[in-house]
C-alpha cells in the first residue's frame, strides 16, 4: 500500500527502479530481535540484496552476515560487519575467495566436501593460519518449495551427506590447519510451512548425537534460513510470524548446553520492504487478455521468469475498484518475460504507475544488463 504522497514522488522518478520502504525494515529488524531468544545468533543472508543502503541498517541493527562469494564477504567487511560475524558458504569457493576470507579472519567457513576441506587446509597453511569450518550436511529433508530452490535432498549438490561422515572425520583428523568448531544445514528458500522446520531440528538432532558420540561435540550449529514470505498479501503479512518460527527450533532442537544456535535468513529479512515501480508503455490487444507492457522487465525482476515466481501487480495510478484482466509483460526478446498472466487491474493506460510487490529479496540481486538494458536503480523512502 502506498500513500498518495509516494506515489507523487514516484511520478517524478524515472522508470523503472526498486523502492525500499526503510520504515517496514527497520520494524521487521525489531520483530527478528524480539522473537528470537537472546543466545541465537542471526546472519543475514546477503544474497537476498546487498545493496549497502540496507546492509547498512542491517549491520546497524547488530546482525551477523551470512556470505555465499568472495564478493559479498568484501561488501559485508566494506559495510562494517564485524569478520567475527561473517559466515562464507557456497559449493565451488576459489582459491582466491578463501584466500580473501583467510586474510580477513572471518567466523566460519560452511565447508560443502572433502575436496573443499583439502584446500582451505592447504591454503590456510600457506597463511599460517586455522581455518575454522563447519560442515555442510545434507540432511535430505524436503522444503516442499520450488524445485530450483530445494537444497537439502540427497540428489542437490550442497552439502555433504551422511554416508561421507566417516571419511570426512577421518580426514579431519589429518588435516593440521582445519579447526571443526560446527555443523551447517539449509533445505531450502521459500519455505511456506514451519512442518519443514521440524523435520530439519528432528534431523539436526539426529546427527549432532552422532557426532557427539564420535567424540565431536561442536559448539555451533547453523540451521541456514528459508522461511518465506507472503507474496500473495504482503500488506496483511507485511512482516513474517518470527515468533512461530523460532519457537519450533525452541521446541525441537535438542542441543547441548554449550552449543549456540546460528540462522541465516535472507528473504524474511528483506521481501515485503521492495517493490519494483514501473510505467507502462502500451497496452496492445491479445487473443485472450490484453497485454499492459512495463517499461520494467526480467531483466530487472527474473523470479516469474525463472521460477514462475508470483508477484501481486497494482496498478498505483489508478485504483478504482472495477478491473480488467490483462498479461503483464515487460520489453524483453522473451516470451518468458512475463510477470503475470490475466492479472486483474483497475482500467490501464500508457503511463500508468504499476507496483510489483514483495521484491526486496532476490530482485535487484538478480537483475542483469541483457539487451544491453540500465540496469535498475533503487530508491529509499527516507530520501
Ligand atoms: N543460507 C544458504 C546456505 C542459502 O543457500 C540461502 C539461500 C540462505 C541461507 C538464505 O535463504 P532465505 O532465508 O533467503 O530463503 N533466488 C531464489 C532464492 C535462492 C536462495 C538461495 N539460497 C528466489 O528468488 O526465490
Amino acid at each position: 500500500m502506498f500513500s498518495q504522497e509516494q506515489i507523487n514522488k514516484f511520478k517524478n522518478t524515472p522508470t523503472p527502479f526498486y523502492y525500499y520502504d526503510i520504515d517496514l525494515l527497520k520494524r521487521t529488524l525489531i520483530e527478528i530481535k524480539k522473537a528470537a531468544p537472546k543466545e541465537y545468533s542471526i546472519h543475514y543472508a546477503l544474497k537476498a540484496n546487498s545493496n549497502p543502503k540496507l546492509l547498512q541498517i542491517i549491520k546497524e541493527a547488530g546482525f551477523g552476515a551470512d556470505c555465499v562469494s568472495g564478493n559479498e564477504v568484501k561488501r559485508a567487511i566494506e559495510i562494517g560487519f564485524q569478520s567475527n560475524h561473517i559466515v562464507f558458504a557456497g559449493v565451488g569457493k576459489s582459491d582466491v575467495e578463501i584466500n580473501y576470507a583467510l586474510n580477513n579472519n572471518i567466523f566460519c567457513f560452511n565447508v560443502e566436501s572433502t575436496a573443499e576441506l583439502i584446500v582451505i587446509d592447504e591454503l590456510a597453511k600457506t597463511q599460517n593460519k586455522i581455518a575454522k569450518v563447519a560442515l555442510r550436511i545434507n540432511p535430505n529433508v524436503d522444503a516442499h518449495t520450488h524445485k530450483y530452490i530445494t537444497t537439502g535432498l540427497e540428489e542437490n549438490k550442497f552439502g555433504i551427506n551422511p554416508y561421507e561422515f566417516d571419511t570426512v572425520i577421518d580426514l579431519i583428523k589429518k588435516l593440521s590447519h582445519i579447526q571443526l568448531i560446527g555443523l551447517h544445514f539449509h533445505i531450502g528458500s521459500q519455505i511456506g510451512t514451519l512442518t519443514p522446520f521440524k523435520n530439519l531440528c528432528l534431523r539436526v538432532n539426529e546427527i549432532n548425537n552422532w557426532f557427539i558420540e564420535k567424540g565431536y561435540l561442536l559448539p555451533h550449529i547453523n540451521v541456514g534460513g528459508g522461511l518465506g514470505i507472503n507474496y500473495h498479501e504482503p500488506d496483511k503479512e507485511s512482516i513474517v510470524d518470527f515468533e512461530s518460527f523460532f519457537n519450533v527450533f525452541k521446541q525441537f532442537l535438542e542441543l547441548k548446553p554449550s552449543q549456540s544456535v546460528h540462522f541465516e535468513l535472507g528473504r524474511a529479512f528483506i521481501g515485503q520492504c521492495g517493490s519494483l515501480i514501473s510505467r507502462v508503455l502500451y497496452i496492445k490487444n491479445g487473443i485472450n487478455t490484453n497485454f499492459a507492457i512495463l517499461d520494467a522487465g526480467m531483466t530487472d525482476l527474473i523470479r516469474p521468469a525463472l521460477y514462475q515466481a508470483y508477484h501481486k501487480i497494482e496498478n498505483i495510478s489508478n485504483t478504482a475498484s472495477q478491473t480488467i484482466k490483462y498479461d503483464v509483460v515487460g520489453p524483453i526478446c522473451e516470451s518468458s518475460d512475463c510477470f503475470g498472466k490475466a492479472v486483474s487491474l483497475s482500467e490501464t493506460k500508457r503511463g500508468d504507475l504499476i507496483a510489483i510487490r514483495s521484491a526486496g529479496a532476490y530482485g535487484e540481486v538478480m537483475s542483469s544488463s541483457y539487451n544491453l538494458r540500465d540496469i535498475t536503480k533503487s530508491v529509499f523512502s527516507v530520501d
